[in-house]
C-alpha cells in the first residue's frame, strides 16, 4: 500500500498559544492516519506542540539545523537540541532557505549527514525556479541538486530522506503545478535516485510535492505514482485545511 506523508510548513507564523489551539483542532479532526501527519514548526513552538499533540501520532518536525554540533554559531540550533525537544522530522535546504539565507548544495548535504547521524529524518526540498522552467532546463536542475545533495551518502541511508520537490514558480503563489508536471518531475527523481543508487531504493523513498498544495488540488495530486504526500505551507495553517489534505491522502489510501 502506498505510504503517504503530509507534512505542513508552518514557516515564520503562529505564537505558542496558536500552535497549541491549533493542535487542540487537529486533535479533534480524529484524523485516520494522523502517524503520516507532520506539523513542521517554529523552533520557539516545537516543545508546546509535542507536548499538545502527545499521544495524537502526529508528528512534529523543525524548519532548519546547523550541520555542526554545537560552536560559535550565534542564532543557530543544533541536532543535539533538535533531540531533545523530541523532533522527528527537520526539512533541510527549503528554496527560501537557499534563496535568502545562503544555504548551497554543501550546507544541505552537511546537514542530511547530521540528522542522519542523529536518527531525525530529514526533508530535503529541491526544486527549480520560473527561468529555469521556462528553458526546459528543470530537470538537469534538479538531477543536479540531488546528485549533490546526495554527495557520499550510503544507500543504506537514502530511504531515511523524505524528497519535496517544490518548483519555486508554485510556492505561494497559488499557482500550482498541474498533477502531470509534479508527477512528472517526482518519477524523474526516484530514477534519479534508482540511478545513483538502485530501485529498490529509490522505491522505498517517500517523494512529496510541495507549491500550493490545498485540499482544493490535494486528491488529484496525491493520487498519482510517484507523489507520496505534500509539503504544505499556507494552507497547513489552518487546521481544517491540514486535515482536509489529510483525508484525501486517507480516502486514497482506502480506495
Ligand atoms: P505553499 O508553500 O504551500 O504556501 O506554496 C509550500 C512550501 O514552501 O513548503
Amino acid at each position: 500500500m502506498k505510504k503517504f506523508l503530509i507534512a505542513g510548513n508552518w514557516k515564520m507564523n503562529k505564537t505558542v498559544a496558536e500552535a497549541v489551539a491549533f493542535a487542540e483542532e487537529i486533535k479533534a479532526k480524529g484524523l485516520r492516519n494522523p502517524e503520516e501527519v507532520v506539523v513542521l514548526a517554529p523552533f520557539t513552538q516545537i516543545s508546546a506542540l509535542n507536548a499538545a499533540l502527545e499521544g495524537s501520532g502526529i508528528s512534529v518536525g523543525a524548519q532548519n539545523v546547523h550541520f555542526e554540533q554545537s560552536g560559535a554559531f550565534t542564532g543557530e540550533i543544533s541536532v543535539g537540541m533538535l533531540k531533545e525537544l523530541e523532533v522527528a522530522y527537520c526539512i533541510v535546504g527549503h528554496s527560501e532557505r537557499r534563496e535568502y539565507f545562503g544555504e548551497t548544495d554543501r550546507t544541505v548535504n552537511m546537514k542530511l549527514k547530521t540528522l542522519l547521524e542523529a536518527g531525525i529524518t530529514p526533508i530535503l526540498c529541491v526544486g527549480e525556479d520560473i527561468n529555469v522552467r521556462e528553458a526546459r532546463g528543470e530537470q538537469t536542475f534538479v538531477a543536479g541538486q540531488i546528485i549533490a545533495d546526495f554527495e557520499g551518502i550510503p544507500a543504506s541511508e537514502v530511504s531515511k530522506i523524505v524528497i519535496a520537490y517544490e518548483p519555486i514558480w508554485a510556492i505561494g503563489t497559488g499557482k500550482t503545478a498541474t498533477p502531470d508536471q509534479a508527477e512528472e518531475m517526482c518519477a524523474f527523481i526516484r530514477g534519479v535516485i534508482g540511478g545513483i543508487y538502485d530501485n529498490n531504493t529509490a522505491d522505498n523513498t517517500l517523494i512529496l510535492y510541495g507549491g500550493s498544495m490545498k485540499p482544493g488540488n490535494a486528491a488529484e495530486l496525491l493520487a498519482k505514482r510517484d507523489i507520496n504526500g505534500g509539503l504544505i505551507g499556507g494552507a497547513s495553517l489552518q487546521a481544517d485545511d491540514l486535515a482536509a489534505i489529510a483525508d484525501a491522502a486517507a480516502d486514497l489510501k482506502a480506495d
